[in-house]
């Protein structure tokens, strides 16, 4: 890998040479007319490394991070303690419900106290809200779950079938940023965390890593949907969860091949051992360096056969499936800019936000005079346009605005503006103040796929432009998840109030004897009867997280220091 003629050295002479042209090309970017000068967003320049930590990165040339000390006398900033604070209670009493009536396993069931093995039987729940109760200062808490983690958690044995993605992001991704954070001195404890606890966590990753090993396996490097632990083989998914069933070979979505590199290169760094991150570099390549004809020039075709990396279908999105290849393309330039590959990854997410605006971005009909035309983010399946929104989707404005002010683009952070605005739209218009998983529209001037199937949503379509296919709310991250990045880079304050009346109505719909449980039907008011019994572990890895994030110190885990991975986890930006 990485040995093609551009990864080259340069000569010293045309070192010299690119020196004088970088010289120039900054006067010339500093110079230009549109330098900071759109007037409806503001990204925050600064060149003061955050204060108070002892690992603070060297300041880069271009901050993503809003300015808030100029702009708020000299101290940290506008964060608003009281909000943070009822956000931090929350995940402590997510804590300890848990911990009463579910601790060790997956996850609690929080209308009955009962528990669920989703993940394998590996305390999901505790192991992946390490780093939120690492982060929110919850001593007590992250103690007790550190301490299951080194001496009760058994990554030998697997409850079925092992899925990498999941294990990656959830697992493994917790297990090394908590190590990282350690090391960051991120805590505020009475008392350190011990130097053999912080290994034995290391540890823990790497064997798991080391189980997660066969699932690279492949002639084409690309990852197996599923492992066996007992075998040590990977394989493909049963049967009746295969996504293609009838195909020779195993299938893959875009996301699980690219949605391990983060993960694996912190892991490299913290451990000294090359070949997680190596193996991470290799499971993307071929959606990274695709020698197929891309119809839209990065926008990729999915899903993929591992065998032979070959695209056999024609599905395009940044939803499900394909949602955190993505994400990692600009994360991954962020996060280790010296990467050979660095340069690439960038170009590749660049590409796919042009193809993305110019194909997949249309405005929606506006029924009456009334509602407003948002943008929405269309997807592509085999010639049909999908004029269909899921709420995973809803990350891709936070991460245009995080790889559009880390790139200088104006344009490209206000339309991840607008998508984030979009994604509140559906927030605002419902019964509980709650987004949907999956809504549609009527795109102004072209055919989409989906029109209204009932007179429920022909009525809703007339009353706000838009109708909902699918009324539930799974404790999703991804729109808190966005208002976050938008606050922490416009500093524009509408962000923190968005994110806080989604915590109120979050707490109102899903608080449950023994947690926060999922909603049935965001349009039916909140009520013991819209409750689900259920509640996957990124509610306090991801949502609660975020949400804290939005209204704390807007030094804690500063986006110039820190890149996190699709499931909320933190890691060092490698100057
Ligand atoms: C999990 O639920 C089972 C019954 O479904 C119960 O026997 C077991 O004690 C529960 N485990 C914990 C840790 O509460
Ligand atoms: C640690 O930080 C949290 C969150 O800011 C705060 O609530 C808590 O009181 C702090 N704990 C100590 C021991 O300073
Ligand atoms: C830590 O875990 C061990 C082994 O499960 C247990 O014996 C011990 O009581 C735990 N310590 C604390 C402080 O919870
Ligand atoms: C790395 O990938 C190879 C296949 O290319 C595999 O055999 C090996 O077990 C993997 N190792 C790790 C640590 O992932
Ligand atoms: C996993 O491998 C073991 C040992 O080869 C085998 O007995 C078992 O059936 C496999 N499990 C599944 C779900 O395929």
């Amino acid at each position: 890998m990485g040995t093609g003629r551009s990864f080259q050295r340069p000569s010293s002479r045309l070192r010299v040479l690119a020196f004088w042209a970088a010289i120039a090309l900054c006067t010339l970017y500093l110079l230009h007319p549109g330098f900071g000068s759109d007037s409806s967003v503001f990204v925050g320049h600064h060149n003061t490394p955050p204060l108070g930590h002892p690992h603070a990165a060297k300041p880069r040339p271009r901050p993503v991070q809003f300015d808030f000390r100029r702009y708020h006398g000299g101290k940290a900033g506008a964060g608003n303690k009281e909000r943070a604070d009822a956000v931090r209670q929350v995940m402590k009493r997510t804590f300890w419900k848990y911990r009463k009536a579910a601790w060790g396993m997956d996850e609690v069931r929080p209308v009955t106290g009962g528990n669920r093995t989703s993940r394998n039987g590996w305390a999901a729940t505790l192991v992946d809200t390490l780093t939120t109760t690492l982060m929110m200062g919850l001593e007590e808490e992250f103690m007790l779950a550190l301490n299951y983690s080194i001496h009760e958690l058994d990554f030998s044995k697997a409850e079925d079938l092992v899925d990498p993605f999941e294990t990656t992001i959830r697992y493994l991704g917790s297990l090394v940023s908590t190590v990282d954070l350690l090391d960051a001195g991120f805590t505020n404890f009475s008392r350190p965390v011990e130097k053999k606890d912080r290994d034995a966590l290391l540890a823990q990753a790497l064997f798991l890593a080391d189980k997660l090993a066969p699932g690279f396996d492949t002639p084409t490097g690309m990852i197996w949907p599923r492992i066996n632990f007992t075998s040590g083989v990977g394989c493909r998914e049963e049967e009746k969860d295969r996504p293609y069933p009838h195909f020779e070979h195993a299938t893959i979505g875009p996301a699980r091949a690219g949605s391990n590199w983060l993960e694996n290169m912190a892991l490299s760094r913290l451990s000294g051992l090359k070949i997680y991150g190596e193996n991470a570099t290799k499971a993307w390549k071929p959606l990274v360096y695709t020698k197929w004809v891309e119809e839209w020039p990065g926008l990729i075709d999915g899903p993929w056969d591992i065998m032979t990396g070959t695209p056999f279908d024609h599905h395009r999105s940044w939803g499900a499936g394909h949602d955190s290849y993505y994400e990692y393309l600009i994360k991954a330039h962020i996060m280790i800019p010296s990467d050979p590959h660095s340069g690439k990854y960038r170009d590749r997410w660049l590409q796919a936000v042009k193809s993305t605006r110019e194909h997949l971005i249309f405005q929606g009909r506006s029924v009456d005079g009334d509602t407003e035309a948002h943008h929405w983010l269309h997807q592509w399946r085999n010639g049909w346009l999908i004029n269909e929104m899921g709420h995973l989707a809803c990350f891709t404005g936070g991460n245009w605005m995080l790889g559009g002010a880390y790139l200088a683009d104006s344009s490209i952070v206000s339309m991840g503006a607008e998508l984030v605005k979009a994604c509140r739209a559906v927030y605002a218009a419902t019964e509980t103040s709650i987004g949907p998983e999956y809504w549609q529209w009527i795109p102004a001037d072209r055919d989409g796929a989906y029109a209204p199937q009932s007179e429920g949503q022909e009525q809703q379509l007339q009353e706000l432009g838009w109708w909902i296919t699918d009324a539930r709310y799974m404790l999703r991250p991804e729109t808190v998840e966005s208002y976050f990045y938008a606050y922490r880079i416009t500093g524009d304050k509408k962000y923190q109030d968005w994110a806080w009346e989604a915590f109120v109505a979050y707490v109102k719909a899903t608080k449950a004897p023994f947690g926060y449980a999922e909603v049935r039907d965001v349009t039916m008011p909140p009520g013991e009867d819209n409750r689900e019994d259920l509640a996957e572990s990124f509610w306090g890895a991801e949502t609660l997280k975020y949400l804290w994030l939005a209204f704390c110190d807007e030094d804690v885990a500063n986006l110039d220091e820190w890149v996190f991975s699709t499931e909320a986890h933190p890691f060092r930006i490698q100057p």
